[in-house]
């Protein structure tokens, strides 16, 4: 399989579901729709989306079934980092290579296109029609979750109050599996739940998207000391400058990458049982630790 072919390919069929779900720019008030459309197609890995199409495709070859949810989890995701980059957050100006979202369009429009693809991305699974109902709610239970208090808004939360403060390994992990690692298991997990993925699979679904999730914001620590801003699209240099909890902080930037290695072989190990139905999400995993971006 090739790798950056599988990624593209994916890539566009997302965008092209994204650019179906979300409300032209020409719609009354235009300046919400210009905001949100701004910052969804702004670039982006479409990394959530992906592990669900993958996650999916392990029991059903028609990716139609998954694309709203999937969707869904990269409008949530949008929505998180639009609120991320403001000045009451990371106050970041740069995001997906361009200007962040209030930078270009006020704070207040920020605020409220976030707000706006949040409540979008449940109207669409609420919309979904191309799988049964009792599926759907599980998927919304579950996206909401991973979203809420006790996922990534809790991980949010738990980042902002340890900015400038010393924080012990086991704190880093909360924020960390919560803030990003949530979304990313909910992904994995929302793809095997679509396809009727049984209680076992949905284990080993589970312990992947976990691993990958957690490893995926250790690298970002990573990738904010080392990576290129040209590439990321973003400013790099930013934690120690704000002075967040990352990885690379506390425990160093060498056992930050055993770690992440770790974490790797950990996501691997259970794949076996999808046989040879298992090599995108193998693939995933590799292009995920080993990336630049
Ligand atoms: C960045 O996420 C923020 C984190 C949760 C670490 P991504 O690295 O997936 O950002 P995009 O979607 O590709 O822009
Ligand atoms: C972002 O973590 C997590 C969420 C947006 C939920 P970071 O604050 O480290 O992400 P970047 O580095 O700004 O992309
Ligand atoms: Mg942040
Ligand atoms: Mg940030
Ligand atoms: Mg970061």
């Amino acid at each position: 399989m090739n790798m950056e072919k599988y990624l593209q390919e994916r890539k566009a069929m997302v965008d092209k579901a994204l650019h179906r779900l979300i409300p032209p720019e020409d719609a009354y008030p235009q300046m919400i729709h210009e905001s949100i459309r701004y910052s969804i197609f702004a670039g982006g890995k479409r990394l959530r989306p992906i592990l669900t199409l993958a996650a999916g495709e392990l029991y059903n070859q028609d990716l139609s079934r998954y694309l709203p949810a999937a969707c869904a989890l990269e409008m949530i995701h949008c929505y998180s980092l639009i609120h991320d980059d403001l000045p009451a957050m990371d106050d970041d100006d740069y995001r997906r290579g361009k200007l962040t979202n209030h930078k270009v369009y006020g704070e207040a429009m920020a605020v409220l296109a976030g707000d706006a693809l949040l409540t979008l991305a449940f109207e669409v699974l609420s919309r979904d029609s191309l799988n049964d109902s009792g599926a759907i709610i599980k998927v919304m239970q579950e996206i909401a979750a991973a979203s809420g208090t006790a996922g990534m808004i809790g991980g949010q939360v738990v980042d902002l109050l340890s900015e400038g403060n010393p924080v012990s390994a086991d704190t880093l992990n909360y924020i960390h599996s919560r803030k990003t690692g949530a979304l990313i298991r909910a992904s994995v997990r929302v793809g095997g739940i679509l396809g009727g993925a049984g209680e076992e699979e949905l284990k080993v679904l589970t312990r992947y998207g976990q691993c990958l999730g957690l490893a995926f914001q250790i690298i970002d620590d990573i990738l904010d000391i080392e990576g290129e801003e040209s590439k990321l699209g973003k400013k790099t240099g930013m934690d120690i400058q704000k002075r967040k909890a990352t990885y690379p902080g506390i425990h160093g930037i060498e056992p930050a990458r055993e770690k992440v290695k770790e974490l790797y072989h950990a996501s691997l190990s259970s794949l076996e049982i999808f046989e040879a139905r298992g090599e995108a999400l193998k693939i995933l995993a590799g292009f995920l630790v080993n990336r630049d971006y």
